[in-house]
């Protein structure tokens, strides 16, 4: 059994609340590779920004939770020797069951999310607060969800294929019979590959902003989070078909909405699926331009740097540059 703090690890209500107070989001990045946390961090370290490492539990059961968290660590004491004062929170995203919560907890990690968005309101009320119960009295924080987002969290997961917006009236009830620290939301963002379509005349919708402002009003100061918040890089998109891959020609969701609702009460935003598609997209190409090569770092060598490229624009673009302590 591991304690977050002895890992260097940073709490994250504080984290929220300065984010809420100043007008920006942390930065929340999945990770499944080397190349995608090293990228990671070195954006943070060179724009001294906040984090929130994403791990699934998939990923959780694949690598362990003891590994996990000393590649976790290994950030932590890497700014240290840099001179910075990092904050990096390891965080379970989309715990479904109340033993992923506990596994996650037990192994250091300093947040966690229960996902029971798919069940009833009572029942999603029920597992959030068991899992806030035990998760406090370790100092962890907890993010519940409220509302459906569309698309699946990891490929042969299962998928939801229609979204349900976040009722702003329910929000209130939610967060006090439950005391979560966060809460995700539904306003028209949605997982993977499966994001915005266009209308005939070629116009992308726009986010439900009216219905992050509801909530704003019904929970003032209260930390909210964006899921599926991936832009869906064309380039890399690009690249996947052009190098041997068959994924569609799916569209994500624009900058400048998820820049907005970054200044307003949604302090944590999920970005997995552009750090996907960036190391898949060089990866294919790579590979392809060297088919005689038996060594993969002629390939994780020019992966990491453009993950960092990618990490640096999403932390300019939430606006948490320069925001340690
Ligand atoms: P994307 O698929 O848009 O990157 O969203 C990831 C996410 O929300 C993980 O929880």
């Amino acid at each position: 059994m591991y304690k977050y703090q002895d890992l260097g690890l940073t709490n994250i209500d504080e984290m929220m609340a300065k984010a809420y107070r100043e007008g920006y989001a942390i930065p929340a990045f999945n990770f499944i590779s080397i190349e995608q946390y090293s990228g990671i961090i070195d954006a943070i370290s060179e724009l001294k920004s906040p984090v929130m490492l994403l791990v699934s539990p998939n990923l959780l059961r694949q690598l362990g939770g003891t590994i996990i968290g000393r590649i976790s660590q290994s950030g932590v004491d890497r700014m240290k020797e840099m001179g910075l004062n990092p904050e990096i929170s390891l965080h379970l995203d989309h715990g479904m069951k109340y033993e992923d919560c506990v596994e996650a907890i037990n192994y250091g990690f300093s947040s966690v999310m229960i996902d029971g968005s798919a069940l009833s309101f009572e029942d999603n009320i029920a597992l959030t607060k068991k899992v806030v119960d035990y998760a406090h009295s370790r100092g962890v924080s907890v993010e519940g969800e409220l509302g459906v987002l569309s698309g699946a969290e990891e490929e042969g997961e299962h998928a939801n294929d229609s979204s349900k917006y976040t009722d702003p009236k329910k929000v209130e009830e939610f967060v006090r019979r439950t005391d979560v620290d966060c809460l995700a939301i539904s306003i028209g963002t949605s997982h993977g590959l499966v994001k915005m379509k266009a209308d005939k005349n070629g116009n992308l919708p726009e986010l439900k902003y009216e219905i992050l402002k509801e909530i704003e009003k019904n929970v003032p100061n209260f930390p909210i989070v964006l899921h599926g918040s991936s832009a869906l890089i064309p380039k890399y998109m690009k690249m996947i078909n052009d190098y041997g891959g068959n994924i569609p020609n799916s569209v994500g969701i624009p900058e400048e909405q998820v820049a907005k609702v970054a200044k307003m009460a949604v302090c944590k935003v999920n970005i997995a699926s552009d750090g996907w598609v960036t190391a898949l997209g060089l990866t294919r190409k790579i590979l392809a331009e060297n088919p005689a090569s038996i060594d993969s770092r002629v390939f994780t060598l020019k992966v990491r740097p453009a993950l960092k490229e990618v990490y640096i624009n999403k932390i300019k673009l939430l606006g948490s540059e320069n925001k340690l302590k």
